[in-house]
């Protein structure tokens, strides 16, 4: 019998058929990737619309009732963490921006997820640092600054109750970080995250090749 490969590579025709088999789009999502995708180079912070429903799905199947994320932007991923939560669920964003968010609030408007979800402003790490020293998080989201990301996973992880999962985005950087010849601030960065969470006993992790690299963690009871 043939070996069946353990990983499928994926060219812009397997891509197109993946997001063609997943549960589809609504308008409110459609309407915010176009206005998205209007502010030109910037558009390409988003998520990516299988990343959003693997989101949604693993919020809805951890039942999660608070969730945390950091970077925002227009909203494509908080929308589909709050559309995971049930009504009474809890999802707090951060970001710096007011213009991108303010996108972001009319989108989960039209959702009707906006009750779900509070906005802070201004720098994430100091935010987290204020933030109830408990653990109160079932979900979170990483998907800012990368050189933020270790102090980020640190404030969130300690916040963690037992059994949350956190997701990080942007974890294989374009395939760059086996490229030992390439770097740069934000790849080395990535990289120095990478061996951080291998190392942080507190949780279990596992590297999935959604999107830009996605690492999933666990926190251990
Ligand atoms: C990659 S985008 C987030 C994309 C978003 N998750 C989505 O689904 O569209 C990164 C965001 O992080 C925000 N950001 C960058 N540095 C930050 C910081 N120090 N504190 C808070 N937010 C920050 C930026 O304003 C930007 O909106």
């Amino acid at each position: 019998m043939t070996p069946r490969p353990k990983f499928t590579p994926l060219d812009d025709r397997l891509y197109g058929y993946l997001l063609a088999h997943r549960s589809p789009d609504d308008d409110v999502v459609r309407e915010l990737r176009e206005e998205t995708a209007r502010l030109g180079g910037h558009a390409v912070m988003q998520i990516s619309p299988d990343q959003a429903t693997l989101l949604r799905i693993l919020v809805a199947a951890t039942g999660a009732r608070r969730a945390i994320e950091v970077g925002t932007f227009t909203g494509f991923s908080a929308l589909a963490i709050a559309r995971g939560m049930a009504p009474e669920g809890q999802l707090l964003c951060l970001d710096l921006s007011e213009e991108w968010t303010a996108i972001a609030r009319r989108a989960w408007a039209k959702a009707g997820v906006a009750r779900r979800i509070e906005l802070r402003l201004g720098p994430a790490a100091e935010t987290l640092r204020g933030l109830p020293a408990s653990p109160q998080f079932d979900f979170a989201f990483i998907d800012a600054d990368k050189r933020g990301y270790p102090v980020y996973w640190d404030e969130i992880v300690r916040r963690l109750r037992p059994g949350g999962l956190v997701a990080v985005d942007n974890v294989l950087w374009g395939g760059e970080v086996v490229q030992a010849d390439k770097h740069g601030e934000d790849l080395d960065a990535i990289r120095q995250f990478n061996e951080m969470v291998l190392a942080d006993t507190r949780v279990e992790s596992v590297m999935l090749a959604v999107a830009d690299g996605l690492t999933l963690a666990r926190k251990l009871p």
